[in-house]
């Protein structure tokens, strides 16, 4: 049994009714996508996405020893301060980063694309400390071991 279907079965043992505030832009985006993911209702595919978010966790979780790990994100670059707070969280981790590049992509949005080798721990904390950077919009981290 893998892990997605474990949670679904802890899952099946009962139903708990939860109200949730979201940003309407936000609620449309995410009904579009499941209405074209065939879903048959906006429960289902809240509950999709939960699991996917849990089984990402976790296996970020479990990364350990030495990787190769980009992380990519898009922020407001109108957002007071972010800027240097971005070059700050990379400055903690200076030995570890072989590359950064940044992207001016429209008029509010930057996207920047981090390299970096070393311990995967220290790279999954740099991901959460700018994951955790008001006005940073999507965070990806990937790693692999690539035969180091
Ligand atoms: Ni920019």
């Amino acid at each position: 049994m893998g892990i997605k279907e474990g949670i679904k079965m802890e899952e099946e043992q009962g139903l708990t009714r939860i109200g949730v505030s979201l940003p309407s832009n936000l609620l449309n985006k995410f009904d579009g996508i499941i209405r074209g993911r065939g879903y048959s209702s906006r429960s289902e595919g809240i509950r999709d996405a939960i699991r996917a978010y849990i089984v990402e966790y976790e296996w970020m979780e479990r990364e350990e020893g030495e990787e190769i790990g980009t992380i990519t994100y898009l922020y407001d670059h109108s957002q007071r301060g972010l800027g240097d707070e971005l070059t700050e969280a990379q400055h903690h981790y200076l030995d570890m980063i072989k590359t950064a590049t940044h992207i001016h992509l429209d008029e509010e949005n930057c996207f920047e694309v981090v390299v970096m080798r070393g311990e995967a721990k220290k790279i999954k904390e740099l991901a959460e400390d700018i994951m955790s950077l008001k006005g940073v919009k999507h965070v990806k981290l990937t790693t692999t071991h690539g035969g180091i």
